[in-house]
Formats: structure tokens, sequence, C-alpha cells
């Protein structure tokens, strides 16, 4: 593992010599990597020296999410009140986010508690990048080198206050605990990143509270099954989350950058959480919605509010057009189409590839309309949300305690706030 070259873990010993010391348990006790991933630190090897071209670092910055980035230094000539602000880094504290720290030069150790409250001494040398989870007990020092300069990073705007041991209320506790402590299970990374992109201090995961009930009833047969398809569900609900807390969207339905940008987010989740793409699903709906459905008309009626329920608009005036293809077969044919009489299909079939010419539509553009489509349906839900948005906050405006407070612009709202 070339992460080992610079990150080294062990448990400390008890002594009350100077932090700075490597502090190592006689004999020595080394810590895996694994077992540091285990208690959610995560770490990478990264080029130090071409930080700034460096695309590992780009690409861990762009799928955590992490905007934020500025440099740290730390040592006597350089930090403004270096004395104080050394002490306050070795008390042990936690955030309520994630502490992300890349050591570009120097080095210095992180201490963090394991599951039995026994600190882990990580150091890290030029080239590591460690991640410390929210609601990790921790602390920091300098090493005897007396010297570090570390990338600081941060999904959002930065918020780097300590809260000291003991803080058990803070959520960000009880999700760690949660997540990482109690249950035995421990989530990779991928489903750790959706840990930590989860709502800051009102959100405990549910399993938390899962802990605590009432212990399940005995197996039923199925059930083990049926745990599958919840967690498949489970998987693909927080995937999605994890990526919409990555992406910025605006809501303004009127922007075509807006809802190019909307589209596309939607598409990353899709593919990452392996969902339906919306024609797919419409497909899927018109599939189960008609199959039962004998007739022509019925159908394409069906269509009809299948569309307007996805509040789609038919700018071609198509629909219209095959309503009169209807007409015309059924006159021809003198009884009401139905969709098993294949030689009366055939004959709507060929009025409609007729319509399709009128328009220009070509079968072989499908892709193309899939993606016009998609861009159709991101506007449509970009408008929804805009309604849904306003609507809530005249709610909200009318309320007394409220009414000093101006309504703001749907459009300046950022939805990962909400996620
Ligand atoms: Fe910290």
């Amino acid at each position: 593992d070339p992460r080992q070259g610079v990150i080294q873990a062990w448990y400390m010993d008890d002594s009350d010599e100077d932090q700075r010391l490597p502090h190592h348990k006689e004999p020595k006790q080394f810590v895996t990597l694994k077992h540091l991933d285990d208690l959610g630190v995560l770490s990478w090897r990264l080029d130090a020296d071409n930080y700034e071209t460096d695309g590992e670092l780009k690409k861990i910055r762009e799928a955590r999410g992490y905007s934020y980035m500025d440099f740290c230094e730390v040592c006597p000539e350089k930090l403004p009140n270096y004395d104080e602000k050394i002490k306050h880094f070795f008390e042990e504290h936690l955030h309520t986010d994630e502490e992300i720290r890349y050591c570009v030069a120097g080095s210095g150790y992180f201490d963090v508690r394991d599951r039995d409250d026994k600190w882990i001494r990580i150091w890290v040398k030029k080239g590591a990048m460690i991640v410390l989870p929210a609601g990790i007990y921790h602390r920091f020092t300098l090493d005897s080198d007396n010297y570090i300069k570390a990338m600081r990073l941060f999904v959002g705007d930065p918020v780097w206050t300590p809260h000291n041991r003991p803080n058990d209320d803070l959520a960000a506790r009880k999700a760690y605990l949660a997540n990482f402590v109690n249950n035995g299970t421990y989530y990779n990374q991928d489903l750790y990143t959706i840990q930590t992109i989860l709502p800051k201090d009102n959100v405990i995961p549910a399993r938390y509270y899962v802990k605590e009930a009432a212990p399940a009833p005995k197996a039923l047969k199925g059930d083990e099954m049926l745990k599958g398809i919840f967690l498949d569900v489970k998987k693909k609900f927080e995937t999605a989350l994890g990526v919409l807390r990555q992406e910025k969207i605006t809501i303004a339905p009127e922007d075509p950058a807006a809802v190019q940008q909307y589209a596309n987010v939607m598409k990353t989740v899709r593919e990452k959480a392996d969902l339906f793409s919306e024609s797919q699903r419409i497909q899927y709906t018109i599939q189960t919605r008609t199959q039962n459905i004998q007739d022509a008309r019925t159908y394409l009626l069906t269509l009809k509010e299948i569309r307007l329920k996805r509040g789609l608009s038919d700018e071609l005036g198509a629909e219209a057009m095959m309503f009169d293809a209807l007409d015309k077969v059924e006159k021809q044919l003198k009884k009401p189409l139905m969709r098993n009489d294949n030689q009366g299909m055939s004959l709507l079939m060929a009025e409609f590839d007729k319509i399709n010419k009128k328009l220009g539509i070509n079968p072989n553009d499908l892709p193309k309309y899939e993606e016009q489509l998609e861009l159709k349906i991101a506007k449509a839900q970009l408008e929804e949300l805009k309604k849904e948005t306003t609507e809530a906050m005249e709610t909200q405006a009318k309320k007394e305690e409220f009414q000093d407070e101006q309504m703001v612009d749907p459009k300046s709202l950022d939805i990962r706030n909400f996620i």
C-alpha cells in the first residue's frame, strides 16, 4: 500500500511526556490503514510537489464535494498565537463536519479515539491526505520536527469549530457512533461519503433509533431476500442523495443553462444509482398502464394523460394529428380500432409515419429526442420546484412571526443546504 510511506498509525502509551514525542507502546503496537478505514478515517497518498495540477486530488475533491481549500502552516514563526493554538489543537474535540487535511510539507500527529476509547496516533507526512469523519474525537500536535504545512479542504463554507469532549449529544457524534462504533458493520468509503453529506446537526440515521428499538422478531422465511431488496433501494437512494449534495442546482427554469445543469445532475444520479431515466420511466409507465387496454383510442388517450401528468407540452401538435389519424383509420374500418387488429394497426402506423415525416421526425434521431425530452422534463421539474418553493415562502410570509422577513428568489436557494 503506497500510503504506508507517508502514513503510520500506532496505539499510544499513557505517559505524560512531551506530546511531540511518538508515544509508542512498549512493544510497539501498530494500527493498519484498514483499521483506520473502519473507524471512518480515510487516507490517500498524493503527489505533494504538484498539488496544483494533481488530477488525483482533483478527482477526490470532485467526488467528495470539497469545494473549499486553503493552507495552514503550523510553526512558531508562521502561526499567530502559536502557543495558545497548539494547546487548543491538542485538546480532545470533535467537529460536526469532516476534518480534511493534506500534508504538503512537514509532518504531524493526528490522534483519534478507537472503538474502545483508546488513543491511536496517526503520523502524517508530506503527501498524506486524511479525512477524520464528523463526530470522531481527536486532537492534533506537531511532532518533534515542529513544522507542518497542510491544505485544509471543506464541503462548502468552512466551519472549523471544535466541540471539546464531552459533547456526546451532538447529532454528528451520535451518527458517528451509530455508523462506526456500535453496530459492528462498517460502512465502506462510498457509503461513508453519503453519511457525511447528510444534513449537519439535525438528522440522525434511522439505524441509530433502530438499535434502541425492541429486538427484531424471529426471522421469517424470505426475510433475507426482502432485506436484500431494501438494502438495494437504500443504497440507490443514498447514492442519489450523495450526488445531489455535491451538485449545485439553480431553481431557474427560465434559464437554459440551469435546466441543462439540472438535467446533467439527474443523469449522473441515474447513472450512479442505477435508476431509470425519465424517458425509460415514461416507457415503463406506458407499458404498465396500457397493457390491458384493448382499443387504440383509449390507448392514445392514456398516452395523453401520462404526458399531461408529466407536465409535458406537445409543441408540435403531434397528438392532435395522431387522433386525426385514428379517426381516419376508424372511418375506413367503420368500427373502433382494436390493438390486436394487426391489419388496422398497420394502417394507423402508416398514418403515424406520415405524421413523423411531416413534422420532420426521424426514428433514427431517437436518442436526440430522448435528450430533448430529458431537458423538457428537467425544465418541468424545475418549474414545479420553483412553484413549490414560492408557495412555501408565501405561506411562511403570511405567518406573523415571519412578516418582516423578505422573500427570496428561489434562484438564490441552494438545495444542497436542505438535503
Ligand atoms: Fe479538529
